[in-house]
């Protein structure tokens, strides 16, 4: 059935390229993209085969069997309540944390709702980042099934959510995701206090980075962990301290709370015993000691 559906997309940005370009190459058409700006809307409109790029967002709701509310998190709830939707038409909406509820205008109308959100960050509107994701839908049926299948055209799993569990599920992302570039950030800026200029900063930590993803990948996340709380090295993780702290006693908070979950870590990899981590964590929690002035 999924082959025969006409999809519309609100909203012209990251996500909408990416998705919409790859349903289209999955035999999907595009009837209408519509955005805050016509120039976005039409800029992506030029991407796909007969997709009119459109100023009204009610003029894509009323192209389209299934209509992807695709602009900031925000902004959805406006748009919902905003066009006049079809009775048995789909729209959903592509937020990790907001539930399927602020599609209620829609429903009340009687249109299926539904959230497809895709596991993934498209920050350059590419489409190459899709296969093997998750998406975690939620729905009721048919559309439920409807987008587990349109998931798998896709080259991605599935999962299903309730929306009481939205938000955890995103804030979850935001840690692998998100925190992951403000970690690379930090290491950067670590690197240009002492003079690495950032952009070679960058290119040194890349390597590690990966190396890191890919022996989560290969042998499990705990198994990953090195360092010198995984080998016990108490020392090492002092003269971290006292070093970040000269540079910037936030920094440190943040190196202590990462430091203290890292613990249980390395205690199931087996390489930490009890007294070692006794001693770890009395040093992350005790306040750097400063030389007394004379
Ligand atoms: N990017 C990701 O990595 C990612 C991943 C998973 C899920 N998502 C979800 O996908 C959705 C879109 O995120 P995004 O990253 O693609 O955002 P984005 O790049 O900022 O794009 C948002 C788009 O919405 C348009 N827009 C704003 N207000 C509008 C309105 N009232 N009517 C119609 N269009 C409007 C914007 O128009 P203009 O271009 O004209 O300003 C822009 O084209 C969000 O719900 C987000 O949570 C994003």
């Amino acid at each position: 059935m999924t082959d025969k559906i006409n999809l519309g997309f609100i909203g012209a940005g990251a996500l909408a390229t990416t998705l919409s370009v790859a349903f289209e190459q999955n035999g999907f058409h595009i009837t209408a993209v519509s955005s805050r700006r016509f120039e976005s809307a039409k800029n992506l409109a030029e991407r796909l085969d007969q997709c009119r790029a459109v100023v009204d967002n009610q003029e894509v709701a009323d192209s389209a069997d299934l209509v992807f509310i695709a602009t900031p998190d925000d902004v959805i709830p406006s748009v919902a309540s905003q066009v006049i939707w079809r009775k048995g038409q789909m729209v959903v909406h592509c937020s990790g944390a907001d539930p399927v509820d602020i599609l209620n205008p829609a429903k009340k109308a009687g249109s299926q709702t539904g959230v497809f959100h895709p596991l993934q960050t498209f920050a350059a509107g590419l489409d190459e980042n899709l296969k093997g994701i998750t998406f975690a839908v939620e729905a009721e049926e048919p559309l439920l099934t409807q987008l587990k299948e349109m998931a798998q055209i896709l080259g991605g799993n599935w999962i299903q959510l309730k929306s009481k569990d939205r938000a955890i599920y995103h804030a979850a992302a935001v840690f692998a995701c998100n925190y992951l570039v403000t970690l690379a950030d930090i290491a950067a800026n670590l690197w240009e206090s002492i003079e690495v200029p950032r952009d070679k900063a960058v290119l040194a930590l890349l390597p590690l980075m990966r190396g890191t993803i890919n022996n989560i990948e290969s042998i499990g996340v705990t198994n990953s962990l090195t360092g010198p709380i995984a080998r016990g090295d108490s020392g090492t993780v002092k003269k971290h301290l006292a070093a970040l702290d000269n540079i910037d006693p936030d920094i440190t908070k943040l190196y202590r709370e990462l430091g203290l979950n890292t613990i249980p870590i390395a205690i199931g990899k087996g390489k930490l015993d009890k007294s070692q981590a006794e001693d770890i964590e009395r040093i992350l929690k005790q306040p750097i000691l400063q030389p007394e002035c004379e």
